[in-house]
């Protein structure tokens, strides 16, 4: 296990390369199951969570190979319908490859997916969903089973606008007899991707950005190759942390219209933000307080940056009000914040934080992805020493993190413990 040593309270300058968006990849490796064709991921990060559904893909009898930061799959030798139960309770995103494997093989095998621990996560909306299209699902010893011979399109509407259940209809629906159309759908900008590449592989997808989605089912879809949209949740991360640290930061490889709500809360708290084509730059000095941070479904503010803005707010001058309307347990990173000095009290669903001059080091753990990554940033703006344990969880989602921050001037280094 290694834990990061960090000697904390130096600003932050320079140029960050953002990675291609995790929850983007992620759909697309389960979709290259829907063509016996060669497809190509460029930009592809090797973190985590991807090498996990690479091996996933791997068991299923795809071939994959790296060349570069490129994946290349192979998925005409795929046969095999039932996801590794130890593979499959890795990752939440395991969960999609019972809309690609039923619609790939007929039927499809998989225990129930894992993820960071950050509330019940249920899949209900994704096996309605499923079942709406013909498929025989059914739950055995704390396996999903399904079977179909053959999904028809269907009139689907999701009680909430959920990202995984959205994409994981449109993986069974997309080579459906039919047409479905997907009401209440998910928004998010991975939404889009995931349409944008399986019309590349010549599904007839349209309406993705919108809460109407609708699909064409068509026979077959084909091999293609595909560069995945900028993790808008890698680059809302570094410009909390400039805005936590100081200094002056440009990202690379951002698309920042994707990050409106975030830029417009920096904003409101003085920080100085522009953007022109694929860059964004930030600068920070005083810190006002944002008064109010609630999550919300895309366009809002996304519930991955909650814990970053979390940490945020302990340092602004004043009050802070987060709320915390996506998961019933996402606030696992403010005791360990309390640890370096917080003054942060969670009543439910709701965080009231009264900003400090500083946080101080300390030693902290952490309990998932995100939360994680705030504690990191937390100790990158604090004064003196602190290390963070369980890197495991940042591993999943972040590529590089500690070389990243390390460029841009903290002294951030990685041990083995
Ligand atoms: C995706 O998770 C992301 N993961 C999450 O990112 C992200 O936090 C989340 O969307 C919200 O944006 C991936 O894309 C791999 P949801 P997902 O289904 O699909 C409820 C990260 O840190 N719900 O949109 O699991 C659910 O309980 C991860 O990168 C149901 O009730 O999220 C939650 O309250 C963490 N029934 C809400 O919907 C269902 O069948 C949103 O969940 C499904 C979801």
């Amino acid at each position: 296990m290694d834990k990061y040593v960090i000697e904390g309270g130096r600003p932050l300058y320079g140029e960050v390369e953002i990675q291609s968006a995790k929850n983007a990849v992620l759909p697309l490796l389960a979709a290259s199951v829907l063509t016996d064709e060669q497809v190509v991921i460029r930009r592809c990060p090797r973190i985590a969570d991807v090498l996990n559904m690479v091996q996933i893909l791997g068991e299923l009898g795809c071939k994959t190979r790296f060349e570069g930061d490129a994946l290349v799959i192979d998925p005409a030798a795929a046969a095999n319908h039932e996801i590794p139960p130890a593979l499959a309770r890795e990752l939440r995103s395991s969960v999609f490859l019972l809309g690609s494997v039923v619609a790939r093989f007929g039927r499809a095998r998989i225990a129930y997916p894992g993820g960071c621990d950050i509330g019940l996560r249920p899949v209900d909306l994704h096996l309605r969903g499923l079942r709406r299209l013909g498929v025989d699902v059914r739950e055995e010893g704390g396996s999903i089973v399904c079977a179909c011979e053959g999904a028809r399109g269907a009139e689907i509407v999701l009680d909430c606008p959920s990202v995984g259940a959205t994409e994981n209809i449109l993986l069974a629906a997309v080579t459906a007899k039919g047409s479905t159309i997907i009401r209440n759908a998910a928004r998010e900008p991975e939404i889009v991707d995931l349409q944008n590449f399986l019309n590349r592989m010549g599904g007839k997808i349209a309406g993705a950005g919108t809460s109407v989605i609708a699909v064409e089912g068509v026979r077959r879809l084909h091999g293609t190759e595909y560069t995945p949209l900028p993790d808008r949740i890698e680059a809302g991360t570094f410009l909390i942390a400039a805005a936590m640290c100081g200094g002056k930061l440009a990202l690379r490889n951002v698309k920042s219209e994707n990050l409106a709500s975030l830029v417009h809360k920096l904003r409101e708290i003085s920080c100085k933000i522009h953007a022109k084509d694929d860059k964004i730059y930030i600068e920070c000095g005083a810190r006002r307080t944002p008064k109010l941070i609630e999550t919300s479904p895309y366009p809002g503010i996304p519930t991955d940056l909650q814990a970053p803005m979390t940490a945020l707010a302990c340092i602004c001058e004043g009050s802070t009000v987060i709320v915390e309307n996506l998961f019933e347990t996402r606030f696992k990173h403010v005791p360990e914040l309390i640890r370096m000095g917080a003054d942060i009290t969670v009543r439910g669903r709701s965080a009231f934080v009264r900003g400090v001059p500083a946080l101080h080091g300390a030693d902290v753990c952490a309990s998932d992805l995100r939360g994680g990554a705030a504690l990191t940033l937390a100790a990158v703006s604090a004064e003196g020493c602190s290390t963070v344990v369980d890197l495991g969880f940042i591993d999943r989602g972040y590529s590089d993190f500690e070389g990243k921050l390390r460029a841009a001037g903290a002294r951030i280094r990685r041990v083995r413990v």
